[in-house]
């Protein structure tokens, strides 16, 4: 008889998000008059821009026609897309070789596909509060997870420290859900830790586009020597709109490799074995997002939504609410008020007012206590939940 994955045994018993969905859905169900207000799971409210939308019409267009129609694509990723990227990251004074960029279908798919790569008896540090598909990912790998707890006194970024020797360690910045960032000298700390003990770092950069702040660096591979010890995970979700259309990218350095294996050329490896490429059409759109007009447009989109983010700081600081986030990424992180819990803030928030954001628990235990909001609503659906939480916690 087959033996299922039993560390499928060992998940919580639902996906953070999906758990959510649920609890608002039965809400709705019986209250189904009201308006919700979604601040909760960071997916973004605005079309694609205008750039974007063009070259998916001419794409589609392309697939009309005998000469221009295209079938499989090259696994790794079509050529005009590696190159547009490998450009982008130039224009930062990073300089990649198109044959270390990976097209992929996006960061969450990409963030479990990776630890193929890894033999499943290397363990992973996780810093907490951290993404959950980090943790499920492993578990479900059956691998071990050392779990390093962050918190207000150290701004929810830990120092590399004793204990944090992992072989493979997660590190997101922009970080969700508490939006705090490393400034250079923070990450090149835990890339030197990196490379001394020979470990990987997995760098998750789904929120660089909100950087606004020069000291912070857009990707690990502005670093020195990070090209040894790191793989950076992009994605075109929540930088371009693309949550739904499904685009992302993957550095992954031909310097990096450990025990004789090059990780670049397992990658290519397992890319051409396991995938077929993402479609023609899409990688069209996501080409277009690194265009001149295409950049200028996903920042007008990105503008707004820290125009979101403007009208929440400017309500919590008028409650006098601890936070962190918010100006460069597009998530709020909070002190739940009063001492709450934060499933107990989520269910006061839903019944009372009928706003939905995220609790810290479902980050990790150490975020027991907090809470996320997202950034990613309309502006009238923000605003309104702004007035909302005022108006419920000034006579709280
Ligand atoms: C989140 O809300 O944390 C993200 O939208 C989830 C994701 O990107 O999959």
């Amino acid at each position: 008889m087959i033996t299922p994955n039993m560390h499928y045994a060992d998940l919580e018993d639902s996906y953070l998000f999906y758990h959510i969905a649920q609890k608002t859905n039965a809400y709705l169900r019986e209250h189904p008059q009201t308006r919700l207000l979604r601040m909760g799971i960071g997916d973004v409210t605005l079309p694609l821009c205008g750039a974007v939308i063009r070259a998916l019409h001419e794409a589609v267009d392309d697939q009309a026609e005998k000469e221009r129609f295209h079938g499989y694509m090259p696994e790794c990723g079509a050529p005009f897309l590696r190159k547009a990227i490998a450009e982008h990251y130039r224009k930062r004074g990073v300089n990649l070789d198109e044959e270390e960029i990976f097209v992929s279908s996006g960061a969450s798919d990409e963030l479990g596909d990776i630890l193929d790569l890894f033999d499943r008896s290397s363990n992973a540090l996780i810093i907490e509060p951290a993404y959950p598909a980090y943790v499920d990912a492993n578990v479900i790998a059956g691998r071990k997870i050392i779990h390093l707890p962050s918190g207000e006194e150290n701004g929810f970024l830990p120092e590399p420290s004793p204990g944090a020797e992992a072989d493979l360690i997660y590190l997101c910045s922009p970080n969700n859900p508490t939006g705090a960032v490393f400034n250079r000298a923070q990450l090149q700390r835990w890339v030197d830790f990196a490379n001394r003990n020979g470990s990987i770092i997995l760098f998750d950069a789904a929120y660089e586009a909100f950087i606004e702040d020069d000291t912070v660096p857009h990707s690990i591979f502005e670093l020195e020597r990070a090209e040894t010890c790191a793989i950076e995970i992009c994605s075109l979700s929540k930088t371009a709109g693309f949550t739904g259309t499904r685009l992302g990218y993957t550095v992954i350095p031909k310097a990096l490799s450990r025990q004789g294996m090059s990780f670049n050329e397992m990658w290519i490896r397992n890319r051409t074995t396991k995938t077929n490429g993402v479609s023609y059409i899409i990688q069209k759109g996501g080409a277009a997002v690194f265009s001149e007009e295409g950049q200028r447009q996903i920042f007008e989109n990105i503008r707004y939504y820290k125009g979101n983010a403007e009208l929440l700081m400017r309500a919590f600081d008028h409650l006098g609410i601890w936070y962190c986030g918010g100006r460069n990424a597009p998530y709020l992180w909070i002190r739940c008020p009063n001492g709450m819990g934060s499933w107990e803030f989520f269910d006061y928030l839903l019944n009372e007012i009928q706003v939905v954001g995220t609790p810290g628990e479902g980050f990790g235990s150490c975020g027991e206590g907090y809470f996320r909001f997202s950034t990613f609503a309309s502006r009238e659906d923000t605003a309104e939940a702004a007035r909302r939480i005022v108006r419920l916690l000034e006579k709280a």
